[in-house]
């Protein structure tokens, strides 16, 4: 096989090629602003120059005479129009609580201060550009060390939040045989998905349909909903094909109600691009952190000790934060654990998910901290996390559901060629390029949400499925298929499935990892279902024993068009259907994830997250694993920065297509590497403002930096995390990748860099 469809080994699924490939790839796929709707109006976005202060005036006279120019929303006119939605730290679908055309009042660079109307993108763009308006500019606080800027505790900010602690490792610091201490730092980085943030609205009576490229449309849709005082049964939200997200589609921005109000007042279709400057405003962002770290450790390099204290950047009125120490405390074996989180308030928009929210910056931190241990120790830093490995976490001692950490690391250090790695810093040399081999620790929390799905199966017809998960470009299509081909026996490509509209039954936010594990435990309920109807028929006797007809049944396939029992025995399909008079049986699945709280399905209903697993469960914890491993070559005298080889070995339970898993890893791989090397929005402190806010001086690698990715998939069994045993790993592939580089860099240089991006300038003196 080739290496984008690796062999499947024991619990895996086919390396199935993507069932909507082929729409991509020649444009058929629809993505939401290509929609056809009739007779739009286009709408553009006026952004703030300031990022704090007040609007004076803002003149849509001064626009409206334009030709094709057919409304100017302001806050003059519209103020009102949008009411608060819950934000999503609150268990909401709202990405900030700044409504927008509110008040006068600017709170970030690039807020919303108009939304101008035309017959044309082109007139509504000049109007745009010429809308005359007047600002009172005040100093803003940008971001930490600003002046102005206000720090206060995770504690502080929100009820909510718990530092997860244990012992006392004060006191294990100061008697630990080894000690590192590191401040850490990651940049600002924006997700810039190639889809832009678009949206089109229409009206029918008081009913309103909505195309946007969203993770979450039952989320989309409560959040518009309690933005525009509506009904949710009024508001249909479409989104068939996303065009990347990267969480940064996970939440609602401000800009949809704004488009649904213009189309309202218009009587007309509204449709919506934003600029590419405009999204890192807009929506979301992976907000700057800092972590102060220290890990004390005995002789032979067991930890003793781990302190983990985080700073992140967010907005001045939301209390928006990621706290990956709920992560950090709980990876490695250690008695003594003190963390904290602290939030520091200034006059940026508000941050959101970015891939892998918490781990990227502070598994950055503690997988660094982890490396200048090894070294102090002199020991091999895959041996560091051996002596430290754990089946249980430390916090509250709850059991991994499973871990196969270093089963990870084993077969990744291999296949990089680990034993041949020389320890002292640059010690390895290819003519003039020093060389660095680092690793680090990939992890993610498996979570989970309630998902719903429908299927039809019909013996001759082949199989619907219809959920209203979300394509984020992960292959969710394709596995949704195949879990309904697996289960009914059906070929793959006798299966159809319709996603991406609150129509359908309702499936969570395509984030957190959650979709592949939460939506295809719904359809394989559905499609459990459906046997146990033809059981019932077949074997009315069986049924009755475990349950009656619609209850799961162990142990009975179809395959060929028989239904097949678990001694073998077997009945015609299409007999079946005959002596029930049915032409297709429809079943409804209902998946609701181990620790749910008990209105978890009427909440899914609603729109609210329910998201559960990872570190939130009471009775264990569940996370998929890898282990990442870099070469580095630096230059000897340009410092140039070059990452021939990147090796990850992850387990992340059940996989159900090795094709889209190397897919979704790779990709993660990559963006680790921009992320350590690469990426960081570059911000004027002066002004509060993003200077880099296009795909032109938005570092992220590109071919010519990627030249050998090896991506292994481990075996992992996994019964506990749900019935299917599906871990989920859409983010786990750049958790780790960052601090595998720098690893390596101080391999190859001597020199530690605990800033990320490592850039030439930060080896010049090494
Ligand atoms: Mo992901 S950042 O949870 O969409």
């Amino acid at each position: 096989m080739v290496d984008a469809a690796p062999e499947p080994k024991v619990n895996m699924g086919q390396p199935a090629p993507r069932i909507d490939g082929r729409l991509k790839v020649t444009g058929a796929a629809r993505y939401a602003s290509d929609m056809p709707v009739a007779n739009p109006a286009f709408a553009v976005l006026v952004t703030s120059p300031i990022a704090k202060g007040k609007v004076l005036s803002i003149d849509p006279a001064s626009v409206l005479d334009m030709p094709g120019v057919l409304d100017v929303l302001t806050h003059q006119n519209a103020s009102g129009e949008v009411k608060a939605a819950t934000m999503i730290s609150q268990g909401g679908t709202a990405s900030t609580s700044i409504r927008p055309l509110e008040t006068d009042q600017i709170f970030h660079d690039g807020q919303i201060v108009a939304m101008v109307v035309a017959d044309t993108f082109e007139a509504a763009r000049d109007a745009a550009y010429r809308l005359k308006a007047r600002y009172f500019a005040e100093r803003p606080s940008a971001g930490f060390d600003a002046p102005g800027a206000q720090e206060r505790s995770a504690k502080d900010a929100s009820e909510k939040h718990e530092d997860p602690q244990v012992g006392d490792a004060e006191q294990a610091l100061a008697t630990a045989d080894v000690v590192v201490e590191g401040w850490y730092e990651t940049p600002t980085q924006h997700h810039n998905p190639i889809e832009l943030f678009t949206t089109t609205c229409l009206w029918s009576g008081a009913e309103l349909t909505v195309h946007e490229p969203s993770q979450t449309v039952y989320g989309l849709r409560a959040g518009l909903a309690e933005q525009l005082g509506m009904d949710q049964q009024d508001i249909r939200i479409v989104s068939r094909f996303i065009g990347g997200a990267f969480g940064s589609k996970g939440a609602i921005t401000p800009r949809t109600a704004l488009v649904a109000i213009a189309a309202r007042r218009l009587g007309r279709p509204v449709k919506l691009v934003t600029t590419r400057d405009q999204g890192y405003t807009v929506a979301t962002y992976r907000a700057e952190t800092r972590h102060h770290v220290r890990l004390g450790a005995s002789r032979d390099g067991r930890l003793t000790a781990l302190s983990h204290e985080g700073w992140e950047v967010t907005s001045r009125p939301d209390a928006y934060m990621v706290a990956g120490t709920d992560t950090t405390a709980r990876m490695y074996k250690v008695p003594n654990v003190f963390t904290k989180v602290n939030i520091v308030h200034a006059d940026r928009n508000t941050p959101g998910f970015m891939r892998s929210p918490p781990e990227v910056p502070y598994m950055f931190a503690l997988e660094s901290a982890m490396d200048e241990l090894a070294f102090k120790l002199d020991m091999d830093p895959v041996e560091l996390r051996r002596v430290n490995d754990t089946m249980n976490e430390p916090i509250k001692g709850l059991p991994y559901t499973s871990r196969s950490l270093m089963q990870c690391y084993d077969a990744a250090a291999e296949a990089f060629g680990w034993s041949g790695r020389d320890r002292r810093p640059g010690s390895m040399r290819d003519g003039d390029w020093l060389i660095g081999w680092g690793c680090a620790t990939a992890c993610y929390p498996t979570q989970l949400a309630p998902a719903a799905a429908r299927v039809r199966y019909r013996p001759q017809g082949g199989v619907r499925v219809e959920t209203a998960g979300h394509e984020i470009g992960t292959g969710a299509y394709t596995v949704v298929a195949q879990m309904a081909s697996e289960k009914l026996g059906v070929p793959l490509e006798d299966v159809d499935v319709v996603m991406g509209d609150t129509q359908l039954p309702p499936a969570p936010v395509a984030g957190g990892s959650i979709s592949t594990a939460s939506v295809c435990s719904a359809v394989a309920l559905a499609c459990e279902r459906i046997i146990g109807r033809l059981v019932a028929r077949a074997e009315p006797q069986t049924t009755a024993s475990v349950g009656g007809p619609g209850a799961g049944l162990s142990g009975w396939t179809i395959a060929q068009g028989k239904l097949i029992g678990p001694g073998g025995e077997f009945h015609d399909v299409g007999e079946l259907f005959k002596a029930l008079g049915a032409g297709a049986i429809e079943e409804y699945g209902e998946f609701v994830p181990h620790g749910s709280s008990p209105d978890a399905l009427a909440g899914l209903y609603a729109g609210k997250s329910g998201i559960t697993g990872g570190s939130r469960l009471k009775d264990r914890i569940q996370y998929a694993f890898g282990a990442e491993f870099v070469e580095v070559r630096v230059h000897a005298r340009t410092r140039e920065i070059r990452a021939p080889r990147l090796v990850g070995a992850f387990a992340a339970g059940h996989i159900m297509n090795p094709r889209t898993a190397r897919s979704q890893l790779m990709g993660g791989l990559i963006w680790g590497l921009g992320s350590a090397l690469h990426e960081r929005t570059e911000i004027d402190v002066r002004a509060a403002r993003y200077v880099n806010d296009n795909l032109a001086e938005y570092l992220i690698p590109v071919n010519a930096d990627v030249a050998e990715v090896k991506v292994i998939l481990l075996s992992e069994e996994d019964q506990l995390v749900n019935p299917s045993g599906i871990k989920g790993l859409g983010e786990l592939g750049n958790v780790g990748t960052n601090a595998a580089v720098a690893n390596a860099v101080h391999h190859a240089t001597g020199k530690r860099i605990r800033s990320l991006p490592i850039r030439i300038e930060h080896l010049l003196d090494a």
